[in-house]
């Protein structure tokens, strides 16, 4: 077992993989799994992505490199400057280049003030962020000892995926991401569906928010019959592949019959009750086959208010004890705060890298949940650290 910390722990965290420029102050009382978040401060570039129809790469990387040092300035003095123990950075999966700003930013503070530097897997910051905590808030018991095993879905833009989670994040083996998947969407994430069917009824981008919205209006989510793929009993796999053209075929024939405006809140109700039909299908399969006794919903797909509204109501008949843990939303989003939560029970762990070990970290595009580069030097958790 790798040595244990005990004093309480401050973390700077920062988030650069996608269109959210982000950084954060999180704190830790020994022996607990909840971290407290001190500050988060968050540049979305969505209105600059817009115009695109969706995220590019080029001008996310540009404008994270013009955004990083005021974010990092505006986390350390709203959570009043404090001495930081470790800093932790999304080092994979996500887009390089966007990656590689946050990264550098992390490796030149680490240096600059002595500080042990964490790599952290961006799912992996998604899976901590159920134990963030803002300040003044009262600690729930399900996050201080979770229910195990617990299932997570991480529903969002870019991923859709079921892990089953049997450790406390104390615990969490270095590899547990590969090893707790469970169920994918094979195509499009849940998130990536939202959107795309969205942009064919010409909302902009991110639109998902728009259809949730649209729904709303009274719209009747029974009205059009879209495909829920992969019904098969014992897959946990999830596919949107086929709903794109679904969608488009009918947009075309109310365009045609002059009643697409009329029709447009069933139309969004009707596409957002497919994917939630799907997603919950899964997770309900998904706990059942694995004797999950409770379940966490995180990513921005779960902002969406009729999946929170159908699982507020069908949590127990999925057979989970408690209810669903679901983070308030600004930790839901990509942030610096989840990252720092990540960081901090690897850091406890004694998996970080220090001194001249960083020098050379990289950004990594891809998912692979612990590249051999890092794998070679921070598989053997640090003694006597603290
Ligand atoms: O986690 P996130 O902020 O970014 C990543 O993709 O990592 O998720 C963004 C996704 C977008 O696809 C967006 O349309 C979707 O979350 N989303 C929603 C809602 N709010 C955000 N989808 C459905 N209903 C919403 N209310
Ligand atoms: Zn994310």
């Amino acid at each position: 077992m790798p040595h244990r910390i005990q004093r309480p722990l401050t973390v700077l965290g920062i988030e650069t993989s996608c269109d959210e420029c982000s950084a954060s102050i999180v704190t830790a009382q020994p022996n607990s799994l909840v971290c407290e978040v001190q500050s988060l401060a968050t540049f979305s570039q969505i209105r600059l992505h817009q115009p695109f129809g969706g995220v590019v790469p080029e001008v996310a990387s540009r404008n994270h490199l013009e955004t990083i040092n005021g974010i990092l300035d505006q986390a350390l003095r709203e959570a009043g400057n404090p001495e930081i123990d470790a800093i932790a950075v999304t080092s994979r999966p996500g887009l390089v280049g966007a990656l590689l700003v946050g990264v550098s930013a992390a490796k030149a503070l680490a240096y600059a003030r002595k500080k042990p530097l964490i790599p952290v897997h961006h799912l992996e910051g998604h899976a901590a962020s159920i134990f963030l905590k803002k300040p003044g808030t009262p600690i729930l018991p399900e996050i201080e000892s979770p229910r195990l095993p617990m299932l997570l879905a991480i529903v969002s833009g870019g991923h859709t995926n079921l892990y089953v989670m049997r450790n406390s994040p104390s615990e969490w083996p270095i590899d547990f991401l590969n090893e707790a998947l469970v169920g994918r969407s094979r195509d499009d994430a849940a998130g990536e569906a939202f959107d795309k069917t969205a942009k064919l009824m010409g909302f902009p981008y991110p639109g998902g928010v728009w259809i949730d919205r649209k729904a709303q209006e009274n719209g009747n989510g029974k009205a059009f019959d879209f495909p829920r793929a992969l019904p098969r009993k014992t897959d946990l796999d999830l596919s949107f592949s086929g709903l794109k053209t679904a969608v488009s075929l009918v947009i075309q024939d109310l365009k045609k019959n002059g009643q697409f405006e009329e029709r447009l809140p069933d139309l969004c109700a009707s596409v957002q009750e497919a994917i939630i039909d799907q997603l919950l299908t899964k997770i309900s399969r998904a706990a059942q086959a694995h004797g999950c006794k409770s379940l966490a919903l995180v990513g921005g797909v779960s902002a969406n208010s009729r999946l929170r509204a159908r699982l507020e109501s069908e949590w127990k008949s999925y057979g989970f004890e408690v209810p669903p843990l679901v983070p308030p939303l600004a930790y839901c989003t990509d942030n610096a705060a989840m990252i720092a939560a990540a960081g901090m029970f690897r850091y406890r762990q004694g998996y970080y890298l220090r001194g001249d070990e960083f020098l050379t970290l990289n950004a990594t595009a891809n998912a692979s949940a612990l590249p051999e580069f890092d794998l070679a030097r921070i598989v053997s958790p640090k003694e006597g650290h603290a």
